[in-house]
């Protein structure tokens, strides 16, 4: 992989590029749904592939010339379904959001019921925000947290369930710091004849090692994106049990889409085959090791962290105490070459374009070979940025620390050659 043509080509685009490769090496990116795949994903995803029009499934395809793509297809298929133990997978879907409305597509008429995770609990859009179009096509009912704990409250969403009857009940989330228990999920789902959507996105790569509980055998579909804690390129899929699978792949496409991205399905056929690898497990393993480390320094800090603490990959962290609010958190951080996303907490008071809290994680430092006493650092460097944010001697010291910090742990330097 190199950039020497779009250098020559298109010298503005190539500029903006290599300015944001090397934000991403001299910082830290600690974004929880973002993650740096390996050069062999990337160069997949800016092969010739791109270029290729193969609407339609291996052996079924409208075009002509798909005789490599299907073997691709194939392949990332049965790499995909061996990962998750799945009797069927599409790896079409070119996000998580259309995973999501594929899934309920499948199984769900316009109109029909779902319960979800409400967005400031935790839940994604696409898990019945009245924004998604997904709340325009059918009826969501939200389930929250319980205030006190801010953990998934199992007796209210067996309420809900009980009382709305819903089609599909969706268990997953986009900011929750917790393990999700998809049996409890699926005793509810299967005592008022609901279907199981589990949407893995978050947590993809830690249920695909161990680390996180399966949602398999309770789920009926579970969706996933490609490119959080799985480490494959931007995109998503969707496995079922056999007897969905037809219909998953006619909701997908024609329902959804035309012609799949070729060169994304390929990149996540490597991807899969990379987190097919052992190692790739003592990967998920530290990837909550270290955020592990960063729930010790901050609870040592006093910083409260929503739930307490954190099972998974992610800490929520709430940021009033500190008189600050997600946005001036984020750019606090952000100044000092820390990459965060500011986050709604439960019951949040605020807007999710202000929100009280900020959400960030580990894969990506992880991905890049950070351990245990590295994970010290940079929650001290955190710790230090919050409560010093407007002493601007103090974030000069945290900004070269980071800086510091982070040429020790490259990510592509052959990108930078
Ligand atoms: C749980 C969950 N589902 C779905 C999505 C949507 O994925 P995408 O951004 O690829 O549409 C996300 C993305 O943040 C997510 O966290």
């Amino acid at each position: 992989m190199h950039m020497k043509h779009i250098q020559h080509s298109d010298p503005v685009i190539a500029g903006f590029i290599m300015q944001e490769i090397r934000r991403q090496e001299e910082g830290l990116e600690m974004i929880p749904s973002e993650n740096n795949t390996s050069l062999a994903v990337m160069e997949a995803v800016g092969s010739p592939l791109t270029d290729k029009y193969s609407e339609g499934y291996a052996g079924k395809r409208y075009y002509g010339g798909n005789e490599f793509i299907d073997k691709i297809e194939i392949e990332a298929i049965d790499r995909a379904k061996r990962l998750f133990g799945a009797d069927h997978a599409n790896v079409q879907s070119h996000s998580g959001s259309d995973a999501n409305l594929a899934a309920y597509l499948a199984v769900m008429n316009p109109g029909d019921t779902f319960l979800g995770m409400d967005l400031t609990c935790g839940g994604h859009l696409t898990h019945g925000h009245k924004v998604s179009a997904v709340s325009r096509i059918f009826r969501p009912v939200q389930y929250k947290v319980d205030k006190k704990t801010e953990l998934l409250d199992f007796d209210e969403i067996a309420a809900l369930a009980r009382e709305h009857k819903p089609k599909v009940i969706v268990a997953g989330a986009t900011a929750y710091p917790r393990t999700i228990d998809f049996a409890k999920f699926g005793e509810i789902a299967a005592e008022v004849g609901a279907k199981l959507v589990a949407d893995l996105s978050h947590i993809a790569g830690l249920v695909v090692t161990g680390v996180h509980p399966h949602a398999f055998p309770y789920a009926d579909i579970i969706t996933t994106t490609t490119h959080k804690t799985l480490r494959g390129p931007r995109g998503a899929m969707i496995l079922c049990k056999a007897e969905l699978g037809q219909a998953i792949d006619k909701s997908v496409m024609p329902g959804l889409q035309g012609g799949p991205l070729d060169h994304v399905i390929a990149g996540k056929a490597v991807a899969f085959g990379e987190a097919l690898q052992p190692g790739f497990k003592h990967y998920a393993q530290q990837i909550v090791k270290n955020a592990k480390v960063l729930e010790q320094v901050f609870a040592a800090a006093g910083l409260r962290l929503v739930t307490g603490g954190t099972d998974n990959h992610l800490l929520l962290v709430d940021v009033t105490p500190l008189s600050l609010t997600g946005k001036k958190a984020q750019n606090i951080l952000g100044s000092v070459g820390i990459t965060v996303n500011k986050n709604t907490v439960p019951f949040d008071t605020r807007t999710p374009f202000d929100p009280s809290g900020v959400r960030l994680g580990t894969p990506s430092l992880t991905t890049r070979g950070m351990k245990e006493d590295d994970m010290k650092k940079v929650g001290d460097l955190i710790v230090r940025a919050l409560t010093k944010a407007h002493d601007e001697a103090a974030l000069e010291l945290v900004r070269g620390e980071v800086r510091e910090l982070a040429k020790q742990f490259p990510i592509h330097p052959e990108l930078l050659a």
